[in-house]
């Protein structure tokens, strides 16, 4: 059944755990994506720029709650540019500039009176390289609660409630006052999510968020990703086939000019895609 020839990359849906019927009726492949009756981030002819270049093309595409949604594609084809359209953090390139429009639950975050800065509360954001603020494990976490002025209540259970969730507690639970930067790679990227759901979000968009993790550390975020979606919707950007036909329940591919070529149920595009370039992408044929 699998597409690609290997078998290797066939998705199971019951790995996930979040089985789902394969053979309901799909509607025409418009790209606004299989499940768009509610959809939590919804774009619609989104173009981005830098410049005068143009790095996304007409992406249109609906986002599902409560789900993992993989952005995949080879490098350079928008994946990082449309990850951040979503909180507005192109925001702060000055070159970049949006046209078209990005709805968070059927708002468009780029009305004029939207505050990107309560968009990030709601949405928000884990890179490719762990980025842990100069301070102590407690206060990485602390930090959005103490800005949000949400540390009124029990600071503490709410610092160990997020490295829980983050699968960071019981590594951490005797060092909260050590410097967040002596933590491993692993441990660090973990404290970067810990920080991020601290003041529960309801989006959580990762770039790339194990790239540069060993195995291990990598199969630890695997986890935690596919833990999260079941409070929180994931977007996250990958490289890595496997990982993405793993973890997401929906695939993106994007390929080269900023397109969005097909976005579908994750095994719909590792087994049997629409489209040839697709398919020539995922099995490493890429043309
Ligand atoms: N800050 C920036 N200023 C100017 N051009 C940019 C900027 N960021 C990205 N670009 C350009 O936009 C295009 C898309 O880049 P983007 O980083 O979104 O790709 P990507 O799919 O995330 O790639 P990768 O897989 O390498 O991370 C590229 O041509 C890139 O050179
Ligand atoms: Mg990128």
């Amino acid at each position: 059944m699998t597409a690609n020839g290997s078998g290797s990359r066939s998705v199971s849906t019951s790995e996930s755990g979040r089985a789902e019927s394969s053979t309901e009726v799909r509607r025409e492949p418009a790209l606004d994506g299989p499940d768009a009756s509610e959809p939590i981030i919804e774009s619609r002819d989104l173009d981005v720029y830098y410049g005068d270049d143009q790095a996304l093309r007409g992406i249109s595409m609906a986002i599902p709650e409560q789900q993992v949604t993989a952005l995949i594609g080879p490098s350079g084809c928008g994946k990082s540019t449309f990850l951040r359209s979503i909180n507005r953090m192109n925001d702060l390139i000055d070159v970049a500039r949006v046209e078209g429009e990005l709805f968070f639950r059927g708002k468009n975050v780029y009305d004029e009176n939207v505050d990107p800065v309560a968009l990030r509360r709601k949405i928000g954001m884990v890179f490719q390289k762990p980025n842990p603020f100069p301070k102590s494990i407690y206060d990485n976490v602390a930090y959005g609660l103490r800005v949000q002025g949400k540390d009124d209540g029990d600071l503490d259970e709410q610092v160990h409630t997020a490295l829980e969730r983050a699968a960071l507690l019981d590594e951490v639970e005797d060092q909260l006052d050590s410097s967040g930067l002596d933590l491993s790679g692993g441990q660090q990227q973990r404290l970067c999510i810990a920080r991020a759901i601290a003041t529960d979000p309801e989006v959580i968009l990762m770039d790339e968020p194990a790239s540069a993790l060993d195995p291990v550390a990598t199969s630890k975020i695997e986890d935690l990703v596919e833990e999260l979606a079941e409070e929180y919707t994931v977007v996250i950007v990958t490289h890595n086939m496997q990982q993405a036909a793993r973890i997401s329940d929906k695939t993106a591919v994007f390929l080269t000019g900023g397109e969005l070529v097909e976005f579908d149920d994750t095994d719909k595009i590792f087994e049997n895609p629409e489209h040839d370039r697709v398919e020539d992408y995922i099995t490493g044929k890429f043309g």
